[in-house]
């Protein structure tokens, strides 16, 4: 995976994978009400160590003050830029079916900045239909849609067998980032990036864990 966002460059991926969830415990705070929080009250409630929180932080050169804590409304605020939220991402989602519509109907990702401009799918009896007012377009007019649209993400829910001919087209076209959710890999250019997102990896990690605990 490449990341060529200049203000994350050093960044470890350990630490930009726990920006999210410090994100959206920020998040929560705000919407309570709670102005400031000192890390070991942050790391109380996310179950992560006090320094990890600081180390973390650190790299974007800290946020707190001693004796403070943390303001919860600029460190939220700070945390979204760091992550782009405070831009509008557009996105485009190909494969109308089951994923595709649910991914569609999901309405937590406007709020963060996500835009979903379209779907696109070959089955000519989801070109037309609208998924919460995102319209279904044929998959023949996406060359047109990228280059004409600000598209930089592209999520992938269509069969395993099409994604990685689809992926290397829509390279040409302009996309830089693939949400895959297809079971395959991609194996695109290094400068694309790909976050790769496998419920059923998930599920397995989670059914080893199981097991591995039996006697
Ligand atoms: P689905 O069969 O309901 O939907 C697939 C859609 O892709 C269909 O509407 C089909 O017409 C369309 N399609 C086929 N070829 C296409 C092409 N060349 N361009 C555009 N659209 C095309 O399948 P479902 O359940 O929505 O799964 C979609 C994909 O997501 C599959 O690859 C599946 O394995 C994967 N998946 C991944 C999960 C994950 O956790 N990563 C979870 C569930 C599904």
């Amino acid at each position: 995976m490449a990341d060529s966002n200049k203000s994350t460059k050093e960044i470890s991926p350990a630490v930009i994978k726990r920006l999210p969830r410090y994100y959206r415990y920020l998040g929560e705070l705000k919407e309570n009400e709670v102005s400031r929080i000192s890390s070991k009250e942050l790391s109380q409630r996310m179950q992560v160590t006090a320094s990890q929180i600081r180390q973390d932080l650190n790299n974007f050169g800290g946020f707190g003050q001693q004796g403070y804590g943390y303001n919860v409304e600029h460190l939220h605020a700070e945390i979204g830029k760091i992550l782009g939220l405070d831009k509008i991402n557009n996105l485009i989602i190909i494969g109308a079916g089951n994923l595709g519509q649910a991914l569609a109907n999901y309405q937590h990702f406007e709020p963060n900045g996500f835009r979903i401009l379209g779907l696109f799918d070959v089955n000519p009896r989801l070109v037309g239909i609208t998924v919460r007012g995102v319209e279904v377009y044929d998959i023949d007019t996406l060359e047109d849609f990228i280059k004409n649209h600000d598209i930089k993400i592209a999520a992938l829910t269509l069969p395993k067998q099409m994604a990685p001919e689809m992926a290397r087209e829509m390279v040409d076209w302009g996309i830089k980032a693939f949400w895959n959710f297809a079971p395959v890999d991609l194996n695109l250019p290094e400068d694309i990036m790909v976050e790769n997102v496998h419920l059923a990896e998930s599920l397995m990690t989670l059914s080893y864990r199981i097991h591995s605990t039996e006697v």
